[in-house]
């Protein structure tokens, strides 16, 4: 192959490139939000984010100072609602600035670093990224891996920690991916436990949809989002340790590298008034509010309007004639997964649902499911009917064979029975 092009060609090329980069950014055009947001809101019953209550996005229109008197009452009361979500007397209670992955990320960063054993149960997507992040800080990580669609062996767990004796254990209590609950978490704990390793749940979308209690069955680090079942905005994160937990991070000898999510620098502003970096401010009191809301409609009261909605929603889904993915013995309630027929593909369906009947709905990563997720405040009676009537409409415009006033009817039988 022979290059054409002339040395001057190229200097001509570099003169024009370096004489643009000389001249000053152009300010863009752009629409403003109005034109980009669709008119109507869509309903937001995919997997997270969920509709917010009123109190949660008037707090989260707020700024006040990071510091001071009345961030510390705010602080302090987000705390102490935490551990009653968390069900933790635990002093060692932070939020995180960032998502879900955030506090993953500042759960394994600060309990593993070079050379730390550390055992994942893999059972679905992010399960696995908390071995991935557990790998990037240079931990000695062992997985074990479970089939789409099934829970982890109690043997094969017990087996696992004999051969790999890990220092760090690694769960997921609700696989939002696969919607695969790990139901038999308690019992993960124990054998964990026996073995003297630290145990972290994700718990980001079953915190608060489901019973988890962090002190009875013995977890060491739990941590959750705020845009799943706690119905606040995205971005703002809770992460809790036990004793153990915390002294393994407060004697480590080397430092964490990920500065930000350094526990023992988050515990400056988290327990000190302190700072370590501007907090996001609207977010932390977006939080506050939805906590209270927790507080106020009590967690026994809420796992039960979970669990009915839920219920419901997955009798109307089998009404219409639709497949429920996951088994009746491992399915998760907090976010429901639905087998699509051959012939249509989850982009088919979740693009037809939010445009023609502006309900939002999510695929998964490649799986050929569609998702419906059950946790907080779309965990409301008006929601579901507006929901499995879209899905059903959905399914006949796309041609595909469903029973809709079957599917509506089983809601509503469902709902009733339970009320
Ligand atoms: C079980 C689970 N863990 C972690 C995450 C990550 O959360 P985020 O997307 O807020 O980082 C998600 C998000 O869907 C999740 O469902």
């Amino acid at each position: 192959m022979t290059d054409n092009t002339r040395p001057t060609d190229s200097l001509t090329q570099q003169r024009a490139a370096a004489a643009a980069a000389a001249l000053p950014v152009p300010c863009p055009s752009v629409d403003a939000l109005d034109h980009i947001l669709p008119e109507e809101p869509l309903l937001m019953m995919g997997a997270g984010p969920v509709p917010i209550p009123d109190a949660v996005a008037k707090a989260n229109s707020v700024v006040i100072n990071h510091l001071g008197d009345t961030m510390a009452r705010v602080i302090d009361q987000v705390k102490s609602m935490a551990r009653y979500v968390f069900q933790t007397r635990s002093n060692w209670v932070l939020g995180v600035a960032g998502p879900g992955s955030a506090a993953m990320e500042m759960a394994v960063s600060n309990l593993a670093w070079p050379g730390t054993r550390v055992l994942s149960i893999a059972n679905g997507f992010f399960s696995g990224r908390m071995a991935e992040m557990a790998r990037r800080v240079g931990a000695e990580v062992a997985t074990l891996d479970v089939a789409d669609r099934e829970i982890v062996s109690l043997d094969a767990l017990a087996q696992a920690i004999e051969r790999t004796r890990p220092e760090v254990v690694t769960v997921v209590h609700g696989e939002t991916s696969n919607t695969v609950w790990n139901r038999q978490l308690r019992d993960i704990v124990r054998i964990a436990k026996a073995s003297g390793a630290l145990v972290v749940v994700d718990a980001v979308c079953t915190l608060s949809t489901m019973p988890l209690e962090m002190d009875a069955w013995g977890i060491d680090v739990v941590i959750t989002g705020g845009q799943k079942g706690l119905s606040s905005i995205p971005g703002v994160s809770l992460i809790a340790f036990s004793d153990a937990a915390w002294e393994r991070v407060r004697t480590r000898t080397t430092p964490n590298t990920h500065w930000c999510l350094d526990a023992t620098l988050a515990e400056n502003f988290w327990h000190n008034a302190g700072y370590h970096y501007t907090a996001p401010v609207s977010g932390v009191l977006a939080l506050h509010e939805a906590l209270r809301l927790v507080c106020t409609e009590t967690l026994e009261k809420r796992f039960a309007r979970h669990q009915r909605c839920s219920f419901a929603l997955q009798s109307g889904v089998t009404a219409l004639g639709l497949e429920l993915y996951t088994p009746e013995a491992c399915r998760l309630n907090s976010v429901v997964g639905i087998a699509l027929p051959a012939g249509v593909t989850p982009r088919d369906v979740c693009g037809h649902i939010s445009q023609q009947y502006q309900v939002e709905i999510a695929g998964s990563f490649g799986l050929p499911i569609v998702r419906i997720g059950q946790m907080g405040e779309q965990c409301r009676e008006h929601h579901l009917f507006r929901t499995v009537h879209a899905l059903g409409r959905t399914m006949c415009d796309l041609g595909v064979k469903v029973d809709l006033p079957a599917g509506v009817a089983a809601l509503e039988e469902s709902l009733s029975a339970a009320r």
